[in-house]
């Protein structure tokens, strides 16, 4: 039997992108489900897909994964109907493109609203409960290259996205004690509703060259919910999508002065790429 079978998954962000496919993806195999997402039709849409498909969904509630008090009552919920969950699966996210001085205060508080807090209500909320339930389980947090990567134009999407991989290997060795897994995955560009939805503080014409770039090197979140099950399968903790992220990564860490140069090269580029609105 499927090792998935049967196991209560919780997927923030399961209205659009890497969320939806991993939840199709799992409600295939027979996973319990647990949905959210701040956008209630797309949410809606996805129950529907996977529901005609036979999948089990056993809660999906539309609120901001930012907003603590909505967690805690999600959380109280679930533990009372079902007990506690197996696997939780922090996917939910946005993405902001710009220089430091284009940056309002409100633009930092959304990012890490969402990336950081909103993944840390999910852990707090959920994990001290796997914990009383000892029967192990496993957390996934979708980071992203920006979270392995110093890249420019990224400050507050790559300070949250750092922050994923830090937490997540404190838990790793934390948990390992309660025979809970945990895996931080740094995908390279997926072709999702990020690529439209991520904020860029330049102008449109550049913005629009850029988006169009990103999506034909993008991989389809359909193969990167397959990288996050597998993870689960094989508890692997830090998951790069792409080979070049995963060569430049290598560099950052035994050859740092040719990654040195390469990240100057790349912010030359990205510097012509998108022209500040000024
Ligand atoms: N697309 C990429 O190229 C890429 C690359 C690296 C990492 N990521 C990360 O992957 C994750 C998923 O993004 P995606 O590419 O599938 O994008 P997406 O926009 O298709 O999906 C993100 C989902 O998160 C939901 N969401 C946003 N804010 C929320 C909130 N406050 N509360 C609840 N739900 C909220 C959105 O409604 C959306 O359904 C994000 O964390 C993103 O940072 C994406």
């Amino acid at each position: 039997m499927d090792m998935l079978k049967g196991k209560k998954v919780f997927i923030t962000g399961a209205a659009s992108g890497i969320g939806r496919s991993t939840a199709i993806a799992m409600g295939k195999m027979g996973c319990r489900l647990f949905l959210t997402d701040i956008d209630e039709n797309g949410l809606k849409k996805t129950d529907d897909v996977i529901s005609n498909a036979g999948g089990e969904i056993c809660l999906a509630r539309a609120f901001n994964v930012a907003d603590y008090q909505a967690m805690t009552a999600f959380a109280r919920e679930v533990h009372t109907g079902y007990g506690a969950l197996d696997i939780l699966i922090n996917v939910a996210g946005v993405a902001l493109f710009s220089q430091v001085e284009d940056m309002k205060h409100s633009d930092w508080e959304k990012v890490i609203n969402v990336n950081l807090w909103g993944v840390v209500h999910g852990i707090e909320c959920f994990v001290p409960e796997m914990i009383r339930a000892g029967r192990g389980g496993h957390i996934v947090s979708v980071s992203s290259t920006a979270g392995i990567i110093g890249l420019p134009w990224h400050t507050v999407y790559a300070g949250t996205k750092h922050a994923l991989v830090g937490i997540s290997e404190v838990l790793r060795y934390d948990l390992k004690k309660h025979n809970i897994g945990v895996s931080v995955i740094c995908p390279g560009a997926v072709n999702t509703g990020l690529v439209q939805s991520v904020e860029i503080h330049a102008h449109s014409g550049s913005t629009d060259k850029f988006r169009r770039l990103f999506s034909k090197y993008a991989l389809s979140p359909e193969k990167v919910a397959d990288i996050i099950i597998n993870a689960i399968r094989t508890r692997k903790f830090l998951v790069i999508t792409s080979f070049d992220i995963k060569f430049l990564y290598f560099l950052k860490r035994h050859f740092f002065p040719l990654y040195h140069l390469i990240m100057l090269a790349i912010t030359r580029f990205m510097d012509k790429a998108l022209k500040r609105d000024v």
